[in-house]
């Protein structure tokens, strides 16, 4: 008689199976769409520079995927500088002013190379494509990338109150995705991004340097270089 080692009863049915596959890639925009963490750096050094602040590349990391307000507290904590909140906004605003100008030329060929192909690919798997900046540019910014349509929400730093490492932010994409957490994996290039999705309960690619982003799930140099079957092992 055949014996029934795997009663019916203890295997996952298909759509549990289902339920088990990643339903959403929610992607960060700076330094993961399109190197405008760059333009951020430019515009924060010539703010020191003017303050009479010494800062580096390595100390901007503490600024990515963080807000305006809150990147300024920090160099003006390394400068060892104490402003009024008066001083402070229109500090924020004159860099907002410069980093306006420099985005102001991007082109659509500044978009990362793959990085349509990879949205393209992953959606035509049925997965949801999400985008989670905290800036308050990033619709600037995708207007002039022309890349707004390859998501299937957007959620910008106009639209929260905590900006990362809240998880604020990816919870909203996730909801506005129609999606559970827990289903979805975040693209980051921050370290408080990492954090974010991580306190979400969503899993997350780090974009960086090996040796970075070490709470991500996976780390990649290039969003590109993400591959698809990846996301059966999330
Ligand atoms: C994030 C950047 O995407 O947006 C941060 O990584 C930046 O560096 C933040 O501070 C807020 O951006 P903005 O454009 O609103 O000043
Ligand atoms: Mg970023």
């Amino acid at each position: 008689m055949l014996v029934d080692r795997y009663p019916h009863q203890q295997l996952p049915t298909v759509n549990e199976q289902r339920d088990k596959m990643i339903k959403a890639c929610i992607f960060d925009l700076d330094g993961v769409i399109v190197d405008t963490a760059h333009y951020h750096f430019v515009a924060w050094q010539r703010l020191a520079r003017e303050l009479g602040i010494t800062f580096t590349e390595k100390e901007n990391e503490r600024l990515k995927g963080v807000s305006r307000m809150r990147s300024l507290e920090i160099i003006l904590e390394i400068g060892g500088i104490e402003l009024s909140e008066e001083e402070k906004e229109k500090l924020a605003l004159r860099k907002n002013g410069w980093f306006v100008e420099y985005i102001n030329a991007i082109k659509p060929e500044e978009v990362f190379s793959g990085v349509p192909e990879l949205l393209q690919s992953i959606r035509s798997k049925g997965i949801k494509v999400g985008l989670a900046s905290s800036s308050k540019n990033a619709d600037t910014v995708l207007r002039l990338l022309g890349i707004g349509n390859m998501f299937d929400a957007i959620v910008d730093g106009t639209m929260i109150v905590n900006t990362k490492p809240n998880p604020e932010i990816f919870l909203l994409a996730a909801r506005k995705l129609g999606v559970v957490p827990s289903d979805c994996v975040v693209f980051e290039d921050a370290e408080a991004g990492v954090e974010a999705a991580i306190a979400a309960g969503m899993k997350c690619v780090g974009v960086g340097l090996p040796g970075q982003l070490s709470t991500a799930n996976e780390v990649i140099r290039n969003t590109a270089d993400f591959q698809l079957a990846d996301l059966e092992k999330f």
